[in-house]
């Protein structure tokens, strides 16, 4: 029988906490004794003049000083470095292709089918009784032939947790007292704000708000997420949190909200933080403050100066990677373990927009970074389906008769590139791994890689072993930038200083993009809103992301979506494993079962309606958090009308 263990689901960050503790105390003294890698030499900054044509190559960028990661992570647990090329001829990809149909029908097998089993399912992974209204959820569920496997819904679990440590008046004033919000009284909600996103917002809430209780929700209106709580804060709100969990006894269990007075008018005495809206830029120092203390992240030098040739190498990504490919998507998001990606993502080096705070308030966004505490709702964007994003309905022709190609059209954003700075953005160096007239360049030792690198040895790409690179590359890819969107660009849309690289193309639609097979995916000033669309068409994404979404836990890398490091550096090894090298060795039914599985599974679980029910189950979830009596609501109509079912539970709060 199931026993109620500690509470099922731990969230990312304290879950890790007992791990850093005890990792940390070790290292940490260990650390200090160590001495420090070498200082990067001064360099001198590139001028700020139009180069000539192939400018006079940067130097290279000295690897990022960061401590030495066996003190970080526990060396048994790390893969193995490269060679992919097993010698009796596997790939590490068949056996990532064959993890990812078991991660997968081991999440499908917990599939709940009644109201008593997603109860029960709730109970055990989450330590609590469900909120009220959970049997209208379910009911709405069920009626919205939904997929209902409790694992889908656990971003909520891990963005909310650390409000149970936070009074709930607190969290009730935040919310109606901040900028941009919405209100929910007596079933119907109220904005005074006109902008877009919330309007999109309010059209999703409104669909369900027949279904929801009272109560204020503060929105981001910005692209940038905002919130990052020093990782010390978050962990002293879990230790807090912790003491809430368990089930009370089913005849002391409440089911009815409170009624919140008119906004504004609620919890006079109660004094909220004030909030410092930070602006520095880089984001990197505000980031770090998010992960644990041991980490990488923590202890690795700022880097101040993105003139550079970036300078990329694997070495921070093996946590995440089997034989040189993600292992971990989501671990892939994290940024703790990989302080290198400072100088390697735009959103990063210079944000469009930086507003942050180090308070924790419940403010509901679209997407963040794995050290933001924002609270997820599925994007504006994707509510919207906007055909832009999503290709409206057209999903792509069947794949035998798409071009074995990868195509790519994007806008130069990511950030906000400059003349001392863009090397390092995310989408640059991806645009530059696709230019056969620069690999040409490198191959024949005229020129060199100015913001990527080629192929890490220990990938055996073989038209890098028999220097045809440029070639191979430019019969498979097909992609560029639209606009250069620099920071002095002229009214014809040039730019001096990335022109020389880049030669904007043009654009394709979403539906004639879905011709060709392959579609990568690259997070621009935050997540990359054609993700769905992708994920629904007969194409198959090739995914690098930073960013956490709604649906995360609903999506299986290799299963559903080809997951790529944010490096880049396994980009052309997932390419020649799909396409081959001279018509040998492809994988091009692995391909194609991909982005069917992929695309019948977003159909099947993407839905709008998985959106309402999501958002549902997130907002009966956050009006508990904030009701004074959070600690005795639930749902528990199964308990009552059958007591033995809490026999299940070994130990409950009586
Ligand atoms: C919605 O908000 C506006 C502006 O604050 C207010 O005038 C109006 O009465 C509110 N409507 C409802 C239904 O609460
Ligand atoms: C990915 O990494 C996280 C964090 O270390 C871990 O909790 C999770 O179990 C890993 N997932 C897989 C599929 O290995
Ligand atoms: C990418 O490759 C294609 C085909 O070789 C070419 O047409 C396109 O201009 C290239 N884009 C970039 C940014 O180099
Ligand atoms: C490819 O790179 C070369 C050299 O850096 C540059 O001149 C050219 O414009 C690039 N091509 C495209 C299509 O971006």
């Amino acid at each position: 029988m199931a026993r109620l263990r500690s509470p099922g689901f731990h969230p990312r960050r304290p879950s890790s906490f007992f791990r850093y503790t005890i990792v940390a105390a070790l290292v940490i003294f260990a650390f200090y004794s160590l001495s420090r890698h070498a200082q990067r030499p001064a360099q001198p900054p590139i001028a700020h003049e139009a180069p000539a044509a192939d400018p006079d190559p940067v130097p290279n960028q000295p690897v990022f000083n960061q401590p030495p990661k066996s003190d970080y992570t526990d060396p048994d647990a790390r893969p193995e470095h490269p060679p992919p090329k097993a010698d009796d001829g596997s790939h590490p990809i068949d056996k990532l292709i064959m993890d990812g149909e078991q991660i997968f029908s081991n999440l499908v097998a917990k599939e709940s089918n009644t109201l008593g089993e997603a109860a029960q399912a709730y109970r055990q992974r989450r330590g609590r009784h469900p909120p009220p209204g959970f049997d209208e959820w379910y009911k709405f569920a069920d009626e919205n032939d939904a997929v209902i496997v409790e694992d889908f819904f656990d971003q909520i679990y891990h963005d909310l947790a650390p409000f149970w440590g936070v009074p709930p008046d607190i969290i009730r004033k935040e919310s109606w007292s901040f900028e941009m919000k919405i209100h929910i009284r007596d079933q119907e909600t109220n904005t005074t704000s006109n902008w877009e996103w919330t309007l999109l917002w309010k059209d999703m809430i409104d669909s369900i708000v027949h279904l929801l209780p009272d109560m204020d929700i503060a929105l981001n209106a910005m692209d940038e997420p905002r919130l990052v709580v020093p990782w010390e804060d978050i962990n002293s709100y879990m230790n807090t949190a912790s003491s809430t969990f368990g089930l009370p006894a089913p005849k002391n269990v409440k089911s009815v909200f409170q009624k919140l007075p008119r906004p504004g008018l609620g919890d006079k005495t109660t004094k909220i933080p004030a909030k410092n809206w930070e602006k520095k830029k880089p984001y990197w120092p505000i980031v770090s403050r998010g992960c644990p203390p041991g980490s990488p992240a923590r202890q690795a030098e700022m880097q101040s100066n993105f003139d550079l040739q970036p300078s990329i190498s694997s070495e921070n990504a093996q946590d995440h990677m089997y034989k040189g490919f993600v292992s971990n998507s989501s671990l892939a998001t994290d940024l703790c373990h990989q302080p290198d990606l400072q100088g390697l993502e735009g959103i990063i080096i210079n944000p469009i927009s930086v507003a942050s705070t180090k308070v924790l308030f419940p403010m509901f966004g679209g997407s963040k970074l794995g050290i933001n505490n924002e609270i997820l709702l599925p994007a504006p964007i994707y509510w919207k389906e906007e055909e832009r994003f999503t290709g409206g309905n057209n999903r792509g022709g069947p794949w035998s008769k798409k071009g074995d190609k990868a195509v790519w059209r994007g806008v130069a954003t990511g950030g906000q590139n400059m003349p001392e700075n863009w090397r390092g953005f995310h989408r640059h160096r991806f645009m530059a791994m696709n230019n056969s007239t620069k690999l040409a360049l490198v191959e024949s030792k005229k020129g060199r890689t100015e913001n990527f690198a080629m192929p890490e040895e220990s990938y055996h790409i073989s038209a890098y072993e028999e220097g045809r690179m440029s070639e191979w590359v430019s019969e498979w890819s097909d992609m560029g930038f639209i606009e250069l969107m620099c920071a002095t660009q002229t009214d014809d849309g040039t730019c001096w200083y990335t022109d020389l690289y880049f030669h904007p193309v043009e654009g394709l639609k979403m539906k004639e993009q879905f011709r060709y097979k392959y579609v990568p995916d690259i997070d621009g000033n935050s997540f990359s809103g054609r993700y769905l669309g992708f994920l629904r068409s007969t194409s198959l994404p090739i995914k690098a992301t930073l960013f956490r979404e709604w649906h995360d836990s609903r999506l299986v890398a290799w299963k559903h979506f080809v997951p790529m490091d944010s490096r880049f550096g396994d980009f052309y090894g997932i390419m020649e494993y799909f396409l081959g090298y001279k018509g040998q060795n492809g994988h091009d039914e692995a391909a194609e079962k991909m982005a069917m599985d992929g695309k019948a599974w977003a159909e099947r679980v993407l839905r709008k309606e998985d959106m309402q029910i999501y958002v549902l189950r997130l907002l009966l979830e956050y009006a508990r958090v904030l009701d004074d009596n959070r600690e005795l609501l639930g749902w528990v109509g199964d308990a009552l009308k059958d007591p033995s079912i809490m026999d299940t539970w070994e130990s409950f709060k009586k």
